[in-house]
């Protein structure tokens, strides 16, 4: 059923007087990052974990003493059948569901099913079965804690926003509340990704001076999906009382952004691609006689271990390919006694991923056919975006339907942007937004084809409404589901 989901999102503004700090945290299948606004205020920023990194991985493990692993620690386990990936993408589906999503039988943990739930278990080689809500849990509690720093500490715990894909239905939704519920975490907003990104170039690129409207058409590429989205930036005026008591008085112009159209693609991000370019080099390892030293009765010598090992190569190969023409593929006794070196040329990846790219090129497509008002811009978020082919298939898809030839913008931190909107979205959700203390600065309305909003989303709304900044804003997809 297409129903309406929306996003209020009023007061930007907020963040400079957010009593409390937010979270945001943008729940990639990949790596997890989190962005955070002090309780000072300021916008938001990422701020490095204890390793100096700016992500985690959204791996959890379980070392040789049960002892649980969590991001980079868990891509270092010795015993890969004990790291759960893609856990993420178990919330809310059914066991299934991580063939689906992936596509490959490549993570070597096992998977039940529970049956009184049909929900999927996690099963690790050290004997420990988890539901997707508890991987999950312990994910996002880890990542929060790690980032956040003095803010996950505070009293009450920070309140938090989470980023998810626009695809993500009210089950998987519910899952994440359920994951959320059980790491102790304030959720007070689940966001999808093309929103937060929205949002965040809503404060870097700002309508200029005499600007009344701006068409933008956001994109997105990941790990394991892709989507594009119709995005209208405009301003109207509003009476706001900036006391927060008595009557409207004073006029303020307040931004509006608006989802006008969205559309995905799963199967179609980089993982995929790394799994196709990890084929291929095993498939050159075997043909080179790596399997002469240690076959396997059932033919091959390419096992879990050494397969994860080429899929690490294949992703370092393919991230240098997107801005050199060769990169070398290396794994250090890729089988015992065998090393493996190769050479990738752009050319030979491009053969491998062409039809995941397309598909990845088509919801931008797909949006721009609906949406005959056409655009003024084209922004680009999410890390396998900056894929050289994917790139000219997009050109290719904005100038058949469009007729112009415009360039890809990269005015938001392609990686960052969807964190740093998911805490914007998270600092508006405050005592002080509720109050109506604040002048209201922007609203943001998002669409989608499913029914959306969870018990305690609805419950962050805020009660009173006093000017049009803090109306709830709910709008149906006029186009059918993708
Ligand atoms: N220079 C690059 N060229 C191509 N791909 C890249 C580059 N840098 C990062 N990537 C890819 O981007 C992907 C990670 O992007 P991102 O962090 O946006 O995904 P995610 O949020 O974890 O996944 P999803 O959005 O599907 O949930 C990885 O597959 C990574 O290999
Ligand atoms: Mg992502």
């Amino acid at each position: 059923m297409s129903v309406i989901f929306a996003v209020l999102f009023s007061q930007l503004n907020v963040i400079v007087s957010v009593a409390g700090v937010a979270v945001g945290v943008d729940f990639g299948a990949i790596s997890t990052r989190v962005a955070v606004v002090m309780r000072d205020g300021g916008l938001p920023y990422l701020h490095p974990n204890a390793l100096g990194a700016r992500s985690m991985p959204s791996l959890i493990g379980f070392g040789d003493r049960g002892e649980r692993l969590v991001g980079e620690r868990a891509d270092m386990a010795a015993c890969i059948s004990c790291v759960f990936h893609g856990a993420r993408d178990l919330l809310g589906l059914p066991a299934t569901a991580m063939t689906r999503a992936w596509g490959y039988a490549f993570f070597k943990y096992n998977l039940t099913t529970v049956p009184e739930r049909r929900t999927p278990l996690l099963v690790s080689l050290t004997g420990k079965n988890f539901l997707p809500e508890e991987v999950g849990a312990m994910l996002l509690k880890e990542a929060v804690k790690d980032f956040a720093g003095e803010a996950a500490g505070q009293a009450g715990g920070p309140r938090v926003a989470v980023a998810v894909p626009p695809q993500w239905t009210q089950r998987r939704r519910q899952a994440l509340i359920d994951a959320c519920n059980i790491a102790g975490l304030n959720l007070t907003s689940i966001i999808s990704d093309h929103a937060a990104a929205a949002l965040q170039y809503g404060v870097e690129q700002p309508l200029r001076k005499g600007e009344r409207r701006r068409t933008v058409l956001i994109v997105g590429l990941g790990a394991t999906s892709g989507y594009a989205a119709i995005v209208r930036y405009s301003a109207y005026t509003a009476k706001v009382n900036p006391g927060g008591r008595g009557r409207p008085s004073a006029a303020v112009s307040v931004p509006y952004i608006a989802v006008k159209r969205i559309a995905w693609e799963e199967g179609v991000g980089g993982w995929h691609m790394d799994a196709l370019l990890a084929k291929h080099l095993a498939g050159q390892a075997e043909a080179g006689g790596a399997c002469s030293a240690a076959p396997s009765p059932a033919g091959g010598c390419i096992g879990p271990r050494a397969m994860s090992r080429l899929l690490a190569a294949a992703r370092k190969a393919r991230e240098v390919l997107s801005v050199n023409t060769e990169a070398a593929a290396q794994v250090t006794d890729l089988v015992p006694g065998r090393d493996f070196s190769t050479t990738v040329t752009r050319a030979q990846f491009e053969d491998l991923a062409r039809e995941i790219v397309e598909r990845a090129a088509k919801p931008a497509a797909r949006v721009l056919r609906s949406y005959p008002a056409g655009i003024d811009a084209i922004e680009l978020v999410g890390g396998a975006s900056r894929t050289p082919l994917f790139q000219a298939l997009l050109r290719q898809a904005v100038s058949a339907a469009t007729g112009r030839d415009l360039p890809l913008g990269r005015h938001v931190n392609t990686d960052e942007a969807v964190a740093l909107g998911a805490a914007l979205r998270a600092a508006n959700v405050t005592a002080a937004v509720k109050d109506g203390r604040a002048p209201p600065r922007a609203a943001l309305q998002d669409i989608s084809p499913f029914t959306l909003g969870g018990r305690r989303q609805r419950r962050a709304r805020p009660r009173r409404r006093r000017h049009p900044g803090l109306e709830d804003r709910f709008h149906r997809q006029r186009h059918a589901r993708p």
